[in-house]
């Protein structure tokens, strides 16, 4: 699918020749009266609106649609006019998926999409988003032939808006936030037998060759082992399938600059290890990479829009497996820094996976650490599919990132990290305890992983400013729309491009 920007108003927008034309009704002005004074020509749909709306068949209210065929004036078959409500981000994204939705089912490749006023291309990535969410279609294991190399039948998207020179910066992040979401869906959604450890760093080492901007290096088993991660490599023992530490550097700025590192928790299958998951729904743990794929993703956008930052991110990827090789619920394991852990249950191995890899960022010297992870089940309890958890030990990072995610509609929470939640953590075998008694099972689980961000042990101070986004209730959804969401591919380049 390509986009395209072009100046047009909404006359001009009118004799594109396409499939479909979608048309965002200035706020507050759904009669489009006003715009089309200013380009001297006339709206050929403005009647028509009107008159719906007298007729109360189409109501200024986001979300509110009125499809048209063979619409006179109009070049294209079907047009969408969608109201822009009062005209919020929010408001915008309802409107285009709303007008998405009207024209589901219907075969169009070439789109055009009319911003009704300048000030609405602010949202141009929302309005991307929108489009490619609704477009969206999963391939890698359907044996179906598809139009195009994506799955789309949506080919080609030409988004005027009546000054696309202003709108230029807002349509670049948009592209390279719909590449970014793609990547990430399509490497989360993959069944587990199709991302495995070494089918990630492959996949990550391609998107470094495909893009000069970015650097890939893959450790394996003999790597980590070598660099001590004995947590990681503890999940990692029951399976299979060899693990992977994916490094993968974007460095498009200067030098000086300390990189922003991102951790994404990459476990390719989760079955519980030992402390095996009930049957029920457990295909759904295939899922349990999607921080790792959140990670690419957010790379993979940022070496097309080339900002002047420095980003690494770093993925431990494994399987977690019952086998007579895999550890046992009692065993203690030594993480990279020399904490000892008792792993009481082996189904709390994100954390032992991410704390290695916290420990790995001390050596990059980090401005700021967010890593991104499925890690509790707890966590879909506290927050449902709305809004992720957000934990930090540093308020500005944490103010910065909720931010980020109101502003990209990829919503955070944040949460509490007070040092009684740690108290269940204790061991009488090791340093810590991999979980805690029942209750505030995602806070307990961030403050395991706070322990891995000090200087010295789990005492020091803090050895950079970090941030821990819990998502395993936004990353994917369940029933009859399963899939990955691409969360918090949207918040994450949001935040980094505010830099
Ligand atoms: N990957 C799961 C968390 C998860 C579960 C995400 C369900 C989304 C849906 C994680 O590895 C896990 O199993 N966590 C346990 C922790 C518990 C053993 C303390 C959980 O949440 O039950
Ligand atoms: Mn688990
Ligand atoms: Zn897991």
């Amino acid at each position: 699918m390509k986009f395209q920007l072009k100046t047009l108003t909404p006359a001009q927008a009118c004799a594109e020749k396409s499939d479909a034309l979608l048309v965002l009704l200035p706020k507050g002005d759904a009669s489009q009266a006003k715009q089309d004074k200013a380009s001297k020509a006339t709206w050929p749909l403005a009647q028509t609106v009107q008159a719906a709306q007298a007729d109360g068949d189409f109501e200024d209210k986001s979300g509110k649609t009125l499809l048209l065929y063979g619409a006179a004036g109009v070049a294209a078959r079907l047009a969408v006019v969608m109201s822009a409500g009062k005209g919020s981000a929010k408001d915008v994204r309802d409107a285009v998926a709303a007008g998405m939705a009207a024209l589901k089912g219907r075969s169009i490749k070439k789109l055009t999409v009319c911003l009704g006023d300048a000030s609405q291309s602010q949202y141009l990535p929302i309005v991307m988003q929108a489009i490619a969410d609704a477009t969206y279609v999963y391939t890698a294991t359907k044996g179906s032939a598809t139009d195009d190399k994506s799955g789309r039948k949506l080919a080609q998207v030409t988004i005027g808006t009546v000054d696309s020179a202003k709108a230029k910066a807002a349509f670049a992040h948009g592209q390279a936030l719909v590449a970014g979401q793609d990547f990430a869906k399509e490497w989360a959604n993959r069944p587990a037998n199709f991302a495995t450890p070494t089918l990630l760093g492959e996949a990550a080492k391609s998107l470094a060759k495909a893009h000069a901007a970015l650097q890939c290096e893959v450790l394996g088993p003999k790597e980590v082992d070598k660099l001590g991660m004995g947590s990681f490599a503890s999940v990692a023992r029951g399976s299979n399938e060899p693990l992977r530490f994916i490094v993968l550097k974007y460095m498009g700025g200067a030098k000086s600059l300390a990189p922003t590192v991102l951790i994404g928790k990459g476990v390719t299958f989760d079955t519980g290890g030992i402390s095996l998951k009930p049957g029920a729904s457990m295909d759904e743990m295939k899922f349990d990479m999607c921080g790792a794929a959140s990670v690419l993703g957010t790379l993979r956008a940022l070496a097309e829009l080339k900002p002047k930052l420095n980003v690494i991110g770093l993925i431990p990827a494994t399987e977690n497996m019952p086998s007579g090789h895999a550890t046992k619920p009692g065993d203690v394991v030594t993480a990279m820094d020399g904490q000892t852990i008792e792993v009481l249950n082996t189904d709390a191995e994100g954390r032992l996976i991410l704390n290695d890899a916290l420990v790995y960022a001390k050596r990059l010297k980090p401005a700021a650490v967010v890593d991104i992870a499925t890690l509790t089940g707890a966590c879909g309890v506290a927050l449902g599919s709305v809004r992720a958890g957000l934990f930090s030990t540093d308020d500005a990072l944490a103010a910065s990132l909720q931010a980020a995610g109101e502003r990209a509609l990829d919503l955070a929470w944040r949460m509490p990290l007070d040092d009684e939640y740690a108290e269940g953590l204790k061991s009488n075998f090791a340093d810590v305890a991999n979980i805690a008694p029942p209750g505030g099972g995602a806070v307990t689980a961030a403050k395991f992983l706070e322990r891995f961000t000090k200087t010295k042990g789990a005492s020091g101070e803090a050895a950079f400013p970090w941030a821990h986004l819990d998502i395993a209730g936004v990353a994917w959804k369940g029933g009859k729309e399963k899939g990955a969401t691409a969360r918090p591919v949207g918040l994450l380049l949001e935040w980094l491009l505010a830099k």
